[in-house]
């Protein structure tokens, strides 16, 4: 096996002799430059080190990792178990290892393993004896743990504001749009009017949902791991609490078994990443169908489609496709995930290395979703007369049926009234706007005079008031609601 294939053209070059000369290390031997293998005769095969590494996605957490470790370290200090000299040079070589790997001078090496062990070899290299007591108290099991909640607790942060401006973006075009009569639909079939408002609000209300379930998760990794050690904690008197402070934890892992072994966290972050796809590939769905020709409901901005190879008229909605596709991988990051975890024994095992991909990739899908959508959504023009003229019609079917129950007609038997006359009126071609008050009154001798008024998509919209309706003053009170003071989610809009 030729080593040179699995490693990276730097691991040859790496500064061993900084830590090989180090006094930390007198012995050390040029092949056994990881941390770790001081109890084994042979250094590992290069393939199972390229294979078992995380270094090459885990580097992403290299700011976590330098503050989990400067607040560990005042910890350290202030129990004692670090003087201040020692303290200090740890302090300033962190930051100064911060500044090489923003400066992409820091030399990554494979046979680190992971961010946390090229941190720290890093840190030896640079300081010496005093670098060599970072880790007491530690493990780098507590320590993976805590980098990924400091992360997610950013990224959530993160995902929540890209969703706001989302979600502001649609309260801003319902605002506009109350009175913009479209039909509804179930099973995809026309069904009855709605307002376009009423659409966009009902979106409103999944983001809500997705919003509640990514605080939620927010809240629960927001959990100080650091002193759960490898499983069983230590026999060092650290102070958890001062850690947790520093690093502005709420709570602290309350058993240090489950503080190392627990990714419940990033589940309920893939579940709630997932859910939140789910909706977006929806949206995206219904975009697209409204801007074929046989919808004709929306034209979408040239600067968000694309053309065809060989198709000169085609104007294609390829990123919608794509976000509607993209549910399929964040889905299936939680899936990954959740049969990871299925089966594990409790405590730290390497399979849980697994997480930060899954964590990665469903985030870098996600956000620029979200962006997107929030740019594309006032840019679409909506073509109000399709989208009016096919909400009328049949559409009003129940309308008329309930018309029936205000003059004492029994709902079902007003239903197979009005169910006669639309087969009638579809036998013959016709619509129910043509209908005529005579005939009308051949269906049941109930309908008065004012029932034509009523037969417009405009009318029926207006007449559905009750809470959670489509009435444009219902719609609109709703929407005040939504952008009250008190929420500063969507204060701006
Ligand atoms: N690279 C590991 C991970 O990503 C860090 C923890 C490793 N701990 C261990 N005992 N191998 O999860």
């Amino acid at each position: 096996m030729k080593s040179s294939n699995c490693r990276p053209a730097t691991e040859s070059q790496s500064s061993d002799k900084a830590s090989t000369g180090s006094p930390a290390f007198p012995g050390k031997a040029a092949d056994q430059k990881n941390l770790l293998r001081s109890r084994f005769k042979r250094p590992r095969f290069a393939e199972v080190e390229a294979f078992s590494a995380s270094l090459p996605f885990d580097r992403r957490l290299y700011r976590q990792d330098i503050r989990g470790s400067a607040a560990h370290a005042r910890m350290l200090q202030s129990v004692g178990l670090l003087n201040s000299r020692e303290a200090k040079a740890i302090q300033a070589g962190l930051r100064e290892i911060e500044r090489e790997i923003e400066a992409g001078q820091f030399r990554f090496d494979i046979a680190d393993e992971d961010i946390h062990l090229a941190i720290e070899r890093r840190l030896t290299e640079k300081i010496g004896a005093a670098g060599a007591k970072l880790h007491t108290a530690r493990s780098r099991n507590d320590q993976v743990a805590l980098d990924l909640r400091l992360y997610l607790r950013d990224e959530i942060k993160e995902l929540l504001s890209l969703l706001a401006a989302l979600v502001q973006a649609l309260a801003k075009l319902a605002r506009d749009h109350t009175e913009t009569v479209m039909p509804g639909y179930t099973h995809l079939q026309r069904a009855q009017p709605i307002s376009l408002a009423h659409h966009l609000l009902a979106y409103i209300e999944m983001f809500k949902r997705d919003r509640e379930r990514l605080e939620q998760t927010r809240a629960r990794t927001d959990v100080m791991p650091l002193g759960a050690g490898a499983i069983a904690a230590t026999t060092l008197p650290i102070d958890r609490k001062a850690v947790a402070r520093e690093l502005g934890f709420r709570q602290m892992s309350a058993n240090s078994i489950d503080a190392v072994g627990d990714r419940d966290f990033v589940l309920d972050f893939l579940s709630a990443a997932a859910i939140l796809a789910v909706h977006l590939s929806r949206m995206a769905e219904e975009i697209i169908l409204w801007s074929t020709e046989e919808f004709g409901f929306v034209e979408l901005p040239d600067e968000f489609s694309t053309g065809s190879s060989m198709m000169p008229q085609k104007k294609n909605p390829d990123l919608l496709e794509l976000i509607r596709a993209k549910s399929g991988r964040i889905c299936g990051n939680l899936a990954a995930m959740l049969v990871v975890m299925k089966g594990l024994p409790l405590g730290y095992n390497s399979d849980l290395q697994e997480d930060k991909e899954r964590v990665f990739d469903t985030l870098d899908t996600l956000k620029p979703i979200l962006s997107l959508m929030a740019q594309l959504w006032p840019r679409i023009t909506f073509r109000t007369e399709a989208m009016a003229a096919a909400a009328g019609g049949f559409c009003l079917a129940t309308d008329l049926a309930e018309y029936l129950v205000t003059r004492g007609v029994p709902f079902r038997d007003a239903h197979e009234a009005i169910g006669r006359l639309v087969k009638e009126l579809s036998a013959a071609k016709r619509s129910l706007s043509e209908v005529t008050l005579g005939e009308l009154q051949k269906v049941s001798p109930a309908f008065g005079p004012e029932v034509l008024k009523m037969l417009t998509p405009e009318q029926s919209l207006r007449r559905r008031r009750v809470v959670g309706g489509p009435a444009p003053e219902t719609v609109r009170r709703q929407l005040a609601q939504l952008c009250r003071k008190s929420d500063p989610w969507l204060e701006k809009s």
